[in-house]
């Protein structure tokens, strides 16, 4: 079992994600629940699958005023077996200040934060946004300015780490220093379909250029045996 893979379950079908869950979980600890299994499912598919003993990453992407996003984290920490959660780091410093607040009281507000609560990532420029993107919603900043600008702020505004694309791995490492936690997803082994994915590196090579963790989809769950297709991955970073 290695603790830096995380497989993402993007189905809206609950047997799929139970049945990829039971599968993988030999070799696999995390599972990530996304918007699309979250919406269709609601919080049971969280618990079943807490049931099973995996760990989750409750990537529900929060982007709110901080009252309100303060409130969605403070009750997805109750949910057991959550590692790590996301929010948009573009919600701004009093956001991510509250909802740092709210996930690290989860032991009922004590101080300092209780250990074990999850880590909560900031999304920074989503990976299908290019400069012409950020351009026309008035941000005049390149992607990967961008990018540093909103990580240093999350930081400063006390959360753990970041989700970003292998391509920006590097850099954040170097801004952000050895204890971060940096989640990629866009991994793609040698030889497997891109999909819908730009801006993609091997497992060994986002692992190399300083993530901390990988998110990977569709190479594991639409692979003829996931069971295999992750095994293959293991031993590629091992
Ligand atoms: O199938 P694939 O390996 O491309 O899945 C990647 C996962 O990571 C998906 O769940 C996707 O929503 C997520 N993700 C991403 N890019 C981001 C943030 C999350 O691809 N910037």
């Amino acid at each position: 079992m290695d603790p830096r893979l995380i497989v993402a379950l993007d189905t809206a079908e609950r047997q799929q994600a139970l049945d990829l869950v039971d599968t993988l979980l030999p070799v696999v600890g995390t599972f990530k629940i996304g918007l699309q299994l979250f919406t269709a499912q609601g919080p049971a598919i969280v618990r079943e699958i807490a049931a099973t003993g995996a760990g989750i990453f409750l990537d529900l992407k929060f982007h709110d005023i901080p009252n309100t996003v303060a409130g969605a984290i403070y009750s997805a920490v109750r949910f057991p077996e959550v590692k790590f959660m996301s929010l948009h780091a573009a919600g701004g410093r009093r956001m991510m200040r509250a909802a740092a607040t709210a996930c690290h009281q989860t032991g009922g507000g004590e101080t300092p934060p209780s250990p074990d609560h999850p880590a909560l990532l900031g999304v920074t420029v989503l990976t299908s946004m290019g400069a012409a993107d950020l351009h026309e919603i008035g941000v005049p900043a390149e992607p990967a300015a961008q990018v540093e600008h909103l990580a240093t702020l999350a930081r400063a505004a006390g959360l753990d780490g970041l989700v970003c694309s292998p391509l920006e791995v590097a850099s954040l490492r170097r801004a952000l220093g050895p204890e971060a936690i940096l989640v990629t997803p866009g991994i793609r082994p040698v030889g497997a379909d891109t999909g819908d994915q730009r801006r993609v590196a091997t497992p060994p090579a986002a692992l190399a250029a300083g993530a901390s963790h990988l998110v990977i989809g569709r190479p594991i769950t639409a692979a003829s045996s996931p069971l295999d297709a992750a095994r293959r991955i293991l031993a590629e970073i091992s």
